[in-house]
């Protein structure tokens, strides 16, 4: 396999996703970002307007880290660590899961729970609030 890692001078990529097709957006490579640290306290990840409700966006934290967002109702986001806990690949979006390009795994948006591995542990969470139109973590 070989893993190119997503590169790009922007702090934030966003992948919106509108149903199965949209999995050919992915940023199919190992992210390489195992040892970035979670996000600080109060750090802004998105506009919650950015995430229309039902569907994630990806973005880089200002550390590196990489991590979905998902806004599961009109009030409610659940952030993800996008990196698989199989190898290291960047999961994305694609139809009601998040999944990996590396080895097919799959993961709830709503949970980060595998619901197909390889992968045998699921994505950590992040935790998140809503504050003042944006995701922010906490
Ligand atoms: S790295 Fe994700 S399934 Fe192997």
């Amino acid at each position: 396999m070989v893993c190119a890692h997503p590169s790009g001078p922007s702090r934030r990529q966003v992948l919106t996703w509108a149903g199965a097709g949209a999995a050919a957006l992915t940023l199919a490579a190992c992210s390489g970002e195992e040892d970035a640290p979670p996000p600080e306290p109060g750090e802004r990840l998105v506009s919650l307007d950015e995430v229309p409700v039902g569907e994630s966006v990806s973005v880089r934290t200002s550390e590196g880290a990489e991590v979905v967002v998902t806004r599961v109702s009109e009030e409610e986001v659940v952030a993800l660590s996008a990196v698989c806990t199989h190898q290291g690949c960047t999961v994305v979006r694609e139809a009601e899961d998040l999944s990996c390009p590396c080895h097919g795994s799959r993961f709830a948006v709503a949970d980060g729970a595998v619901l197909q591995g390889p992968a045998e542990e699921p994505l950590p969470r992040v935790e998140v609030r809503v504050e003042s139109g944006a995701v922010v973590t906490v």
